[in-house]
């Protein structure tokens, strides 16, 4: 098996026993009783008024930075940590093959309902040996920016296309875009992912049918994360019997499964008369994936369409609002911008856009302000002594990082959107302050072996999204602040009104 990513530096054995033998029993870590958490998601309850990542909120202020969710309803019992501290302990220690607790729903669907096609349940449903192996099979393609930056002429040419589309179908008098501005953008992004994951042209901007499969497909796809944080994030009653919300997680993830085996296949019909005759430097993302192993292709060519749509469009709307909210931020940005494309429609190319720092540190500024996921997930690879507590190893943990990454202890102008914070030639006190914080307090494609597998994708996407429209447009927005909220991952909670007029030049 090929190495993967190197693990986190490990920690002194000695340092880690003796903390153990002085630390306060599990046990005497606090948290909501089962019978709170029962109150908390009837009807009216908190779960049902608040965003997930409130409620978290809400409780870490009653128990402090850790605190202990009961196991109910056949869901393991969960430690949430919020400290900094604890997020490097945590990775630092989760060994070569850290265990991320998979979603139960999606789990059960590969390995109960569809069997026969999921002969491995993916990335993001195996653990251990299994996962390492695939993680290994599919890491130097996926990861490596060299074969995604290959994809930038294409993204660009569609973004060229996009831009046009935007012109027509914003208002004529208040420049603003449509109120279904948002599924434009899942539209953009389900296309854009499958230049890049099933060398396919899907065509679904411009007039979709409301029948047509992949309405159907974008519409599955939101259902999905929304009915994650229904079953597997909130308690459920699903494991004890079928819920009319897990009937329709079924339901969905078969039209997403369908759709994504159906167009993989067409797309290995295509390629794989091809793969041998293509020098390895020619060949996409699919041949090679294809040229390693046709099965691992077709569950990871479907995972990166389950996964690129929404996270990759939220990342997006959050980037567009952060700079409409900011128009002399946005300036800057353009500036930069238009050293390299002196024209508005020049081209993005791979060498061109190797330098672009402060598109970077706007992004990454976005994601810190405004996160698309609120934390990320483990089981404890050791024994651990967590805010004075002994978690012993197996133990399932939320690193709940979004209020974390915007303290204004931690960073002056906390929820300020400042993107020279992560300018590295700066010598300012704020991008001194930044290099100075644990980079583990943000961490928006996790950490590891384990972390994202699509962020080089997500990334490349983003940048070429908003160089071109920012070079384009000047981008406003003149409604109430738009919200966000928790399903799985952030998303927006409003039309994705914003208002673009054309740049002079
Ligand atoms: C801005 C967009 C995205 C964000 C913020 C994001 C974030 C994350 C995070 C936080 C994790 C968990 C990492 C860990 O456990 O340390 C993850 C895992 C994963 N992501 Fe993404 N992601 C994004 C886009 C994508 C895209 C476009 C794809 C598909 C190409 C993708 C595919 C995956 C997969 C398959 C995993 C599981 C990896 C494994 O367990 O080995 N993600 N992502």
């Amino acid at each position: 098996m090929r190495a993967i990513e190197a693990a986190a530096a490990p920690v002194a054995e000695t340092q880690l026993q003796n903390d153990w033998n002085t630390a306060l029993p599990y046990e005497k870590i606090s948290g909501p009783s089962r019978l709170t958490l029962i109150k908390d998601s009837l009807p009216g309850g908190k779960f049902t008024t608040l965003n997930l990542g409130d409620v978290m909120e809400q409780y870490r202020q009653q128990y402090g930075n850790i605190f202990k969710m009961p196991g109910m309803l056949g869901k393991p019992e969960t430690v949430l940590v919020f400290d900094p501290k604890d997020f490097e302990a945590i990775y630092r220690t989760e060994g070569v093959w850290p265990f991320r607790p998979s979603l139960e729903t999606i789990t059960y669907y590969r390995r109960k309902v569809r069997p026969d096609i999921f002969s491995t349940g993916g990335l993001g449903v195996e653990q251990g040996k299994e996962w390492a192996e695939f993680r290994a099979a599919v890491n130097p393609v996926m990861m490596q920016p060299k074969i995604v930056k290959q994809y930038v002429p294409q993204i660009d040419k569609f973004m060229d296309e996009f831009i046009v589309r935007v012109k027509k179908i914003r208002d004529s008098n208040t420049y603003e875009l449509p109120e279904n501005f948002e599924e434009e953008l899942n539209r953009w992004s389900l296309e854009a992912i499958c230049i890049i994951a099933l060398d396919t042209r899907l065509g679904v901007m411009g007039k979709l049918d409301k029948n047509s499969k992949e309405h159907e497909f974008i519409n599955a796809v939101k259902r999905f994360f929304y009915l994650i944080s229904v079953l597997d994030l909130k308690p459920s009653m699903w494991k004890v019997f079928p819920t009319p919300d897990f009937k329709e997680m079924m339901r969905v993830l078969d039209v997403i499964t369908d759709f994504s085996f159906h167009h993989v296949d067409e797309a290995k019909k295509r390629l794989e008369s091809q793969v041998n005759t293509k020098s390895e430097k020619e060949q996409s993302v699919l041949e090679k994936l294809i040229k390693i192993n046709p099965k691992v292709a077709t569950i990871m060519a479907t995972d990166i369409v389950m996964a690129g749509v929404d996270e990759t469009s939220s990342a997006v709307t959050t980037v567009l609002f952060t700079l409409a909210k900011n128009p002399d931020k946005q300036e800057i940005l353009r500036n930069e911008l238009r050293k390299i494309l002196p024209e508005k429609d020049s081209p993005l190319t791979p060498q061109n856009m190797s330098n672009l720092p402060y598109l970077r540190a706007c992004i990454k500024e976005s994601l810190r302000v405004l996160p698309v996921v609120i934390g990320n997930s483990r089981k404890t690879g050791k024994d651990l002594v967590l805010k004075g507590h002994k978690v012993p190893k197996g133990t399932n943990v939320l690193l709940v990082s979004a209020h974390t990454q915007v303290d204004e202890r931690l960073y002056t102008g906390g929820e300020k959107f400042i993107p020279e914070r992560w300018l590295k030639n700066q010598e300012s006190e704020l991008s001194k302050e930044a290099k100075s914080v644990s980079p583990f307090t943000f961490l928006p494609f996790g950490f590891g072996p384990r972390m994202c597998i699509g962020r080089r994708f997500a990334e490349l996407e983003i940048e070429v999204f908003i160089s071109k429209i920012i070079r384009n447009f000047y981008v406003g927005w003149e409604r109430p602040d738009l919200k966000f909220k928790t399903v799985g991952i952030n998303v927006p909670d409003g039309k994705l009104q914003f208002k673009i007029k054309d740049v002079e030049n």
